[in-house]
C-alpha cells in the first residue's frame, strides 16, 4: 500500500517537472513507461541515421564531380556521428548498444520507412537531401525541446547539420533544374518518387498514433505528426515552384481560410507493408547492416581490448 501511494506522488511529481518545463536527466525518477517509450523513439532515430546513409552511400563512388562526392561523403559520415550522438542518448537509460542493435536486426524495432526505397539516379540524392532531410529538420527543431536532456542536446547539434544537408539536396535539384531537359526530367522523376514517402515520414495520422498522446504528455513529442506533415509540405511546395518542379498531387491547392496547403491522402496500405517490412529494399537494408556488423566485430574487440588495457593500473616496479 505504501509503495503504491510512494510510486503515485513519484509520478505526480514528475509529471510537474515535465508540465513546469524542467528535463530529466539519466539519475533522476522516471516511470517505466516514460524509460521505454525513450528507448523506442530514440533508438528507432538513431537505426534511421544509421540505415539512412545506404542509399546515399551508393552514390559516393558515382557522384558527378568531385566536390560533390566531398559534400556527399561528409554528409554521410554526419549521419553516421547522429547515429553515435542518439545511441549514446539511448544508453543513458541503461540500455546497450549491443541490446539496440540486436533489437534493430530481429526487427524487434523500427527505422524511418523512406530508406526502404531504392535510390536510383543522381537526381535521387538531390530529393533524399532536400526532402529527407528537411522533413527531419521540421521534426526535429521540434525535438530540441523534447524533456530529456540527453535527447535535447543531441538535437541540437543534429539540427545543425541536418540544415547543411537540406541545402545541398536542394542545390542538387536546383542545379539540375537549370540544365539539360534530360536534367530536369531526372530531377521531377525523383521528386515524383519520393514525394509521398517523405510525408509517411511523420507516421500515421493523429488519430491513428499508438504514442502520440502519451509521449505529447510526457513532452517526449512536441508536436504532432499531422502539424509536422503540414508544416513540411507548406515549405517544401514553394522550395519546388521555386524551381521549377511540379508537385505530384492533383489534391494539392493553397486553402486561403486554413492558411495552409490542402494535399492528397497518403497510400497508408503503402505505408503499413514497407514499416512491416515487406517495402522495396528493407530485406536489403538490413542484410546488408547484419553484414557490416558482423565484420567490424575486430573493430569493436580491439576497441575493447585497448579500453580494458588503458584502465588496468600499471604494475609496480619492484
Ligand atoms: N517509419 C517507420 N516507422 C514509423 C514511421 C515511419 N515513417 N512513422 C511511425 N512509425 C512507427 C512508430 O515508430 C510506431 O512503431 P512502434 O510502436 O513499433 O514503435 C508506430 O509506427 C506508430 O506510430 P506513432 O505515431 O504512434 O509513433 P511515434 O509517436 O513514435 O511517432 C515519429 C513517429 C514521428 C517518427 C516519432 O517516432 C519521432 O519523432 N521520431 C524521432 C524522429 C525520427 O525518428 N526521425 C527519423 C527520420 S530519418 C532521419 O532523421 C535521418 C536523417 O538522416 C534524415
Amino acid at each position: 500500500m505504501r509503495d503504491s501511494i510512494a510510486m503515485v506522488s513519484n509520478e505526480q511529481n514528475f509529471q510537474s517537472r515535465i508540465d513546469a518545463e524542467e528535463k530529466v536527466e539519466p539519475k533522476d525518477w522516471m516511470p517505466e513507461k516514460y524509460r521505454q517509450n525513450l528507448i523506442r523513439q530514440i533508438s528507432q532515430h538513431a537505426h534511421s541515421e544509421v540505415i539512412g546513409e545506404q542509399p546515399e552511400g551508393k552514390w559516393i563512388t558515382r557522384a558527378p564531380t568531385l566536390e560533390r562526392k566531398a559534400i556527399l561523403m561528409a554528409k554521410v559520415q554526419d549521419e553516421a556521428g547522429h547515429g553515435l550522438y542518439l545511441y549514446a542518448s539511448a544508453e543513458t537509460l541503461g540500455v546497450t548498444r549491443d541490446e539496440l542493435i540486436d533489437r534493430l536486426h530481429t526487427g524487434a524495432s523500427k527505422y524511418a520507412s523512406i530508406f526502404n526505397y531504392p535510390s536510383l539516379t543522381w537526381a535521387d540524392i538531390g530529393a533524399i537531401g532536400w526532402l529527407v532531410d528537411s522533413a527531419a529538420i521540421v521534426n526535429q527543431v521540434s525535438l530540441q525541446n523534447t524533456s530529456y536532456g540527453p535527447y535535447a542536446r543531441a538535437m541540437v547539434r543534429i539540427c545543425k547539420e541536418e540544415s547543411f544537408h537540406q541545402r545541398q539536396g536542394y542545390n542538387i535539384m536546383m542545379t539540375l533544374m537549370q540544365g539539360a531537359e534530360l536534367q530536369q526530367d531526372m530531377a521531377q522523376d525523383a521528386l515524383n518518387r519520393w514525394w509521398w514517402p517523405s510525408l509517411m515520414m511523420f507516421g500515421p495520422h493523429d488519430a491513428e498514433s499508438a504514442h502520440s498522446a502519451q509521449s505529447m504528455k510526457w513532452k517526449i513529442k512536441r508536436r504532432s505528426n499531422d502539424e509536422l506533415r503540414q508544416q513540411f509540405v507548406d515549405q517544401a511546395v514553394q522550395q519546388a515552384e521555386a524551381i521549377g518542379l511540379t508537385v505530384p498531387d492533383p489534391d494539392l491547392h493553397w486553402n486561403e481560410a486554413r492558411g495552409h496547403y490542402d494535399f492528397g491522402e497518403i497510400d497508408w496500405r503503402e505505408f503499413q507493408r514497407v514499416v512491416s517490412g515487406n517495402g522495396p529494399c528493407n530485406r536489403q537494408r538490413l542484410a546488408h547492416h547484419v553484414d557490416a556488423h558482423k565484420e567490424g566485430a575486430w573493430v569493436r574487440e580491439a576497441m575493447a581490448a585497448f579500453d580494458a588495457k588503458q584502465r588496468t593500473p600499471p604494475a609496480e616496479v619492484a
